[in-house]
């Protein structure tokens, strides 16, 4: 079964054609973060018109990648939710209207779940019950997928983890997105110079990352001799290069310690030594490597199957068409907030 998948729920406007759920056909993604680079994070409305311009070479460059046209086409799997809104409106609208045209199946996909998905790309024997972290500039979530269910056991409940990697490195002077540049960073930083706090929260497979947010802030102004009133955007000039690359070190190991810690606490309580990580957070070489040392199995996706991709997309579409009906195009509506997660 070849699924046409479509992703535009942020700023990479994607499509892809995966076979079976498992092998990739076509995958293309337009990213448009040299465009947001300039002012340092996304900016919804240029995100929509961005994906407008984007959404119809997008998916003529994914047929003619896997050199195929609608004939070849079974079904059709779309990001539906969580996302921007005006940007979500884009792929979805573009999906409803495919599949009434191509008389085509649609469904509808959630975003986070997804990110989960892209591991079948790259390891297509993987097998249920598995716990999943996945971490991203909007969510942070651990859920165990078994045979017939999904649970969520935790989620963002302020920055996501992504979201804390992005907005740090825009008060120490790194580069948008700050994910990769933090990660490049912390390996000439020295990660234990300073000691930042974990949350205690009241669910403990939540996650909360404001507070360590926060706390950076607060070392980076006491590190210029300022106090807590000092704007956090002229902080960086201020900020000697040691000192910069020590907070993003610092920084990176904490959050990745929260991030383990939880993971293994699921893992003892649910009884599940096998793991698997998704999301653009995924592609952190410090998370990749504690993961693998401190589990049995852990699964990973390729890299460029971390960040968002509408591979990942139609392989949750393929699993997800194999007991459930498909949306109606004529009615199918977005889901900003992604609070209505696919339950099975
Ligand atoms: O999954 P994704 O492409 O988009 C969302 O669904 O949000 O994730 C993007 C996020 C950004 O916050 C980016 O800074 C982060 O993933 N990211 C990383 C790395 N590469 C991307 N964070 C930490 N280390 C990385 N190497
Ligand atoms: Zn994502």
């Amino acid at each position: 079964m070849k699924i046409l998948g479509i992703e535009s729920s942020c700023d990479e406007t994607a499509c892809a054609i995966v076979e079976n759920g498992t092998h990739v056909l076509s995958n293309v993604v337009n990213s448009q973060i040299d465009l947001h680079a300039q002012y340092g994070g996304v900016i919804p409305e240029m995100a929509a018109r961005s994906h407008i311009e984007a959404i119809t070479p997008v998916i003529k460059q994914a047929l003619a990648e896997a050199k195929m046209d609608w004939s070849d086409i079974d079904a059709i799997a779309v990001t539906d939710g969580p996302g921007l809104s005006g940007s979500l409106l884009i792929g979805t609208l573009a999906a409803r209207t495919l599949a009434i045209t191509q008389n085509k199946p649609l469904y509808g996909i959630n975003h986070i779940l997804g990110h989960f998905y892209a591991n079948f790309l790259t390891s297509p024997n993987l097998t249920l019950p598995i716990l999943a972290l996945t971490v991203s500039g909007g969510h942070s979530q651990l859920a165990l997928f078994k045979n017939d269910q999904i649970i969520i056991l935790g989620q963002t409940g302020d920055d996501a983890v992504g979201e804390a990697f992005d907005k740090i490195a825009k008060i120490i002077g790194l580069p948008y997105p700050g994910g990769p540049a933090i990660d490049k960073a912390s390996l000439d930083g020295d990660s234990g110079r300073f000691k930042f706090p974990h949350p205690k929260l009241k669910n403990p497979y939540d996650f909360s990352f404001s507070g360590l947010k926060t706390a950076v802030l607060r070392q980076a102004q006491k590190l210029i001799g300022k106090d807590y009133t000092f704007p956090s955007a002229e902080i960086a000039p201020l900020l000697n290069k040691q000192d910069q690359l020590d907070l993003a070190a610092s920084f990176q190991k904490t959050a990745i310690d929260i991030l383990v810690e939880k993971t293994k606490l699921a893992s003892q309580n649910y009884n599940i030594n096998k793991v698997a990580l998704g999301g653009g957070v995924a592609a952190n070489s410090l998370l990749r490597k504690n993961m693998q040392a401190e589990f049995e199995t852990v699964f990973m996706p390729e890299i460029k199957f971390c960040t968002d991709n509408a591979a990942m997309i139609a392989s949750f579409g393929y699993f997800w068409s194999q007991n459930h009906q498909p949306s109606d195009p004529l009615t199918l509506t977005i889901k900003p907030t992604g609070t209505e997660y696919c339950q099975k």
